[in-house]
């Protein structure tokens, strides 16, 4: 099984990746909806929340864990990869870093998140280090999360907030945008239509998933330990606001929680 971990319900933006990739692969989602939002808090509590939810998916048997949080990737995934050194972890940062690099023309990069993600310089680092010569303009947005979780993904607020936070970035002329958060997936159009059609926008989420199922498809022996066929569950550790909402959007369909807080 795949374990796939967020702080909520955007990462489910990430589960949608991976089916329409590995269709038919069982995954063991882990919403910390308890504790949301990450997005805001330090670098500790990320890192010792990611920890746990790492070591929890391992026990219900995981075998290869997706960190779907793109603030837990920037803070985290480094320690969780020196401290579960047996396990492939897949952060949210790594693989989109090359589709970024393979796709700017004139090495202006935009990157909005949310404020832990830009705080860790995670990307620009990762960025740099594959390209020294790329010039990086990062923007928190940090009203994205809960304007897209109470639904407003289109129209006159959305297009204002979006454009109001997207104004350095269109000033800069980068011409790849980064879609750094689970949950900007969902404001792509709106996003799109305020920097112009002329930026590629890059959800990290599809460079992961394409990264996973060559990860698989080079590795039969974690493979064939993958159970396909069988149902996927969802664990939150608190009620998931708007799920359904979220779940519609990202799946057309309904999926059935399971709210139990381990820790
Ligand atoms: N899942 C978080 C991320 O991708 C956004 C929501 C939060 O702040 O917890 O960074």
């Amino acid at each position: 099984m795949i374990g796939i971990f967020d702080s909520g319900v955007g990462g489910l933006t990430v589960v949608k990746e991976i089916f329409k990739q590995l269709p038919g692969y069982q995954i063991t989602y882990f919403g910390d909806t308890a504790r949301l939002p990450y997005g805001t808090k330090g670098a500790d509590f990320v890192k010792k929340y990611s920890s746990k939810i790492t070591n929890w998916l391992l026990n219900k048997n995981a075998k290869i864990i997706v960190v779907a949080c793109n603030t837990s990737s920037a803070w985290a995934s480094d320690s969780l990869r020196k401290k579960y050194k047996n396990t492939k972890i897949f952060d949210m940062i790594s693989f989109a870093a090359q589709d970024v690099v393979a796709t700017t023309k004139n090495k202006k990069i935009g990157i909005i998140g949310t404020p832990g993600t830009i705080k860790s310089n995670a990307w620009s680092k990762t960025l740099k280090k594959l390209d020294p010569s790329l010039k990086i303009f990062s923007q928190p947005c940090p009203l994205f999360v809960p304007m897209v979780e109470m639904g407003f993904t289109t129209g006159t607020v959305t297009e204002k907030l979006v454009d109001e936070y997207l104004k350095k970035i269109r000033a800069s002329k980068a011409d790849v945008l980064v879609l750094a958060c689970t949950h900007y997936p969902l404001l792509k159009k709106v996003i799109q239509k305020t920097v112009g059609p002329k930026v590629k926008i890059i959800n990290p989420a599809e460079s992961l998933a394409r990264e996973v199922k060559k990860y698989l498809m080079e590795n039969e022996t974690i493979n064939r330990k993958m159970k396909k066929g069988s149902a996927n569950k969802f664990f939150f550790s608190d009620e998931p606001y708007n799920l359904e909402k979220i779940s519609h959007m990202c799946f057309n369909k309904k999926i059935k929680p399971i709210v139990n807080d381990p820790f």
